[in-house]
């Protein structure tokens, strides 16, 4: 046994897995094997999940009858529904809704009580996969005063969530760049939050339990809720009129941080962001709307002259992403939740690898406290 301390557990294994790696230096990301490139632009995020889940990408038929078994899993109760409600009502923040009507959704479901194969983790994690956008969708309707819109089972997973924002079918483009922005962000190694959904999986504990400390996890600024942030600053921006390179200049004088910069395993541009990027320029020629293209393309020249991208501080994922939901018409504190309804898949697919082969996760602390203390009674405090 070692007493090596490693803060934040930077570049300790702790796990085998075949589902994703990461190659930080070169800027790489592979799912099982195959280049997020490649399934960014050729693989839709229903196939991608089954190649997470069942180890290799189907065929056709194998495609249309996982399609239509999660398509079938997507309703929700009404009581969720209600749930969903009066947390809009009382103003929860998206990311802690979800949070909380994910939890709720093993109420419903006669195998929640623990999964004791690999199998029952699937079929329950399929059914959380299905209703975390209708969940979604509901809250954000009904943020705005609005009636949720039912689950259309022939659309894809993509279309669906956002005809069920919007409650318009989306046209073939919108469809296609949120189907690939799921594909990006379905797994991604053992980050922060899939760790915490495999801690809690090798208690045995179910997976609903999983998923909603992976939703906890993702939801904190260092983490899943840097997208948002990279667009509130671009708004910031637009809305002052204010130069975006002088706003850099000012967050690093004020030795604030650059959201959507920096990770803790890639040390070069993250591939994510090289494709996000490029889709970004796709909608912005498109458009002709150049002006959050214009904001991060000029943020990102200042910081690789300053030498910052050298030193391996990098655009990640999450710098380019806002811009790519905002021309979906997405609102911005919805960023975070839809990672997490993409990256459930990711979760999902650890907890049931890990659970093969399970061993109880439970790292120790160095102690630094006193190492003897005398008691004294509270009367005699
Ligand atoms: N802006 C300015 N400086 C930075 C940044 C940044 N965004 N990120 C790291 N640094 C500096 C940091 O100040 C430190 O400098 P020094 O050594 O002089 O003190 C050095 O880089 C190393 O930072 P660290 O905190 O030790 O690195 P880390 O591996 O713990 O941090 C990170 C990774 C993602 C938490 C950090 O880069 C960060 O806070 N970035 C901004 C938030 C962000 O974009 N998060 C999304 C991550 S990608 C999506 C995901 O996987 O969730």
């Amino acid at each position: 046994m070692t007493d090596e301390l490693k803060r934040g557990l930077e570049g300790v294994l702790v796990a085998e897995s075949d589902l994703s790696y990461v190659d930080g230096e070169v800027g790489k990301l592979v799912y099982r094997g195959y280049d997020i490139e490649d399934l960014a632009r050729g693989a839709s995020y229903e196939e991608v999940l089954y190649l997470l889940w069942h180890g290799s990408l189907p065929t056709a038929a194998e495609l249309d009858a996982f399609a239509a078994d999660l398509a079938a899993e997507r309703e929700v109760d009404d009581d969720v529904i209600e749930t969903v409600r009066a947390l809009a009502d009382a103003g929860e923040r998206p990311m802690a809704a979800l949070r909380t009507a994910t939890s709720m959704l093993s109420a419903y479901d006669d195998e929640a009580d623990g999964a004791d194969d690999g199998e029952a983790t699937l079929r329950q994690g399929r059914r959380i996969t299905a209703k975390i956008p209708t969940v979604l969708a509901a809250f954000e309707r009904v943020r705005q005063g609005e009636e949720p819109v039912a689950p259309d089972p022939d659309l894809s997973h993509a279309g669906n969530f956002l005809y069920m924002l919007t409650g318009t079918e989306p046209d073939a483009v919108s469809e296609e760049t949120f189907d690939m922005a799921l594909t990006l962000h379905a797994d991604h190694g053992l980050n922060a939050s899939t760790f915490t959904a495999m801690v809690i999986g090798s208690t045995m504990a179910d997976v609903y339990s999983g998923v909603t400390g992976g939703i906890g996890a993702l939801s904190g600024p260092l983490h899943g809720g840097a997208n948002q942030d990279v667009m509130e600053v671009l708004h910031e921006v637009d809305a002052s009129s204010k130069d975006p390179v002088q706003w850099v200049k000012d967050a690093r004088d004020e030795g604030r941080r650059i959201p959507g910069f920096g990770h803790r395993v890639y040390k070069v541009k993250d591939p994510r962001a090289n494709i996000l990027e490029e889709k970004l320029r796709d909608l912005a020629d498109s458009s002709g709307d150049t002006k959050w293209l214009d904001y991060t393309t000029a943020i990102e020249e200042y910081l690789t002259d300053q030498g910052l991208v050298e030193k391996g501080i990098a655009p990640n994922v999450d710098f380019y992403s806002g811009s790519v939901y905002d021309s979906l018409g997405i609102p911005v504190d919805m960023y975070t939740p839809i990672f997490a309804m993409s990256r459930a898949g990711g979760w999902i697919a650890h907890v049931a690898e890990y659970q093969e082969d399970n061993r109880l996760i439970r790292p120790r602390a160095r102690y630094t406290g006193p190492e003897e203390a005398e008691f004294v009674p509270i009367d005699e405090r």
